[in-house]
């Protein structure tokens, strides 16, 4: 049986960026506050963090390993490369799903009137995590505007999740760049319960504490 000590969370937080030319990308508003909260909250519990971030203005929590990055295939590189060793991994990550088919070198000039810019899928890191997993217990977070529930609930089922945390982020007490949350904690058995409003730190305790795998616990 396993101690807090040796347990190894890997976090994953912020936004990606995706580039259009040297000047120019697409991204999303996250600001990885909550992942960084769990971060935070896991190293108090006594665990091992590697956490996988974004482009994010926060201070990187004592203790942590930090593992920068830019876009969603970066990403997916570093979560692959780690997810084997770790025992839980929670992505909080606001994942760009699209990234421009071409990467211009040189600073795109305005010729014309309109510019299209043609888009390909960026990989499902979730899906291809949990189509290999082993022991890990396996996090995700639906970001939602609408049919919170129902949507989050189909996603634990397609990515093969043991929880997801349903987020409303239309509501700005709730949403991308908010010091507080609330959020509801489904179980892959389909039962909730329901976290917040609160600070995102103290959604992050309820959360470690509810998602710790029974195996793991002191
Ligand atoms: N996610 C991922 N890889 C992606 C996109 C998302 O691993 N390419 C993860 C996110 O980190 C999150 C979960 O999948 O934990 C759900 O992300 P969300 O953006 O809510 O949903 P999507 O799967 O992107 O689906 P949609 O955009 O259609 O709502």
């Amino acid at each position: 049986m396993l101690n807090a000590s040796s347990i190894r969370c890997l976090i994953t937080a912020g936004p990606t960026r995706e580039y259009i030319d040297p000047v120019r990308f697409i991204s999303n508003p996250s600001t990885g506050k909550m992942g960084f909260a769990l971060a935070e909250v896991a190293l108090e519990a006594g665990w091992n963090v590697d956490l996988v971030s974004g482009p994010v203005a926060l201070e990187e929590p004592d203790g942590a390993i930090l593992y920068p990055i830019i876009s969603a295939d970066e990403m997916f590189h570093q979560v692959d490369a780690l997810f084997d060793a770790c025992d839980v991994l929670i992505m909080t990550a606001a994942v760009s799903d699209f990234r421009p088919k071409v990467q211009h070198s040189a600073k795109q000039k305005k010729d014309g009137a309109e510019l299209t810019i043609e888009f390909e899928r960026t990989k499902d890191i979730l899906k291809n995590m949990t189509d290999r997993k082993v022991h890990q217990t396996v996090v995700g977070f639906a970001a939602e505007t609408h049919n919170l529930i129902g949507s989050a609930k189909k996603k634990l089922q397609s990515k093969n999740l043991d929880w997801i945390v349903a987020n409303d982020v239309a509501q700005i007490s709730t949403g991308f760049a908010s010091d507080t949350n609330e959020v509801i904690l489904i179980a892959a058995d389909g039962s909730s319960i329901n976290l917040g409003p609160s600070t995102k730190k103290s959604i992050a305790k309820e959360l470690i504490d509810l998602i710790t795998p029974c195996k793991t616990k002191d």
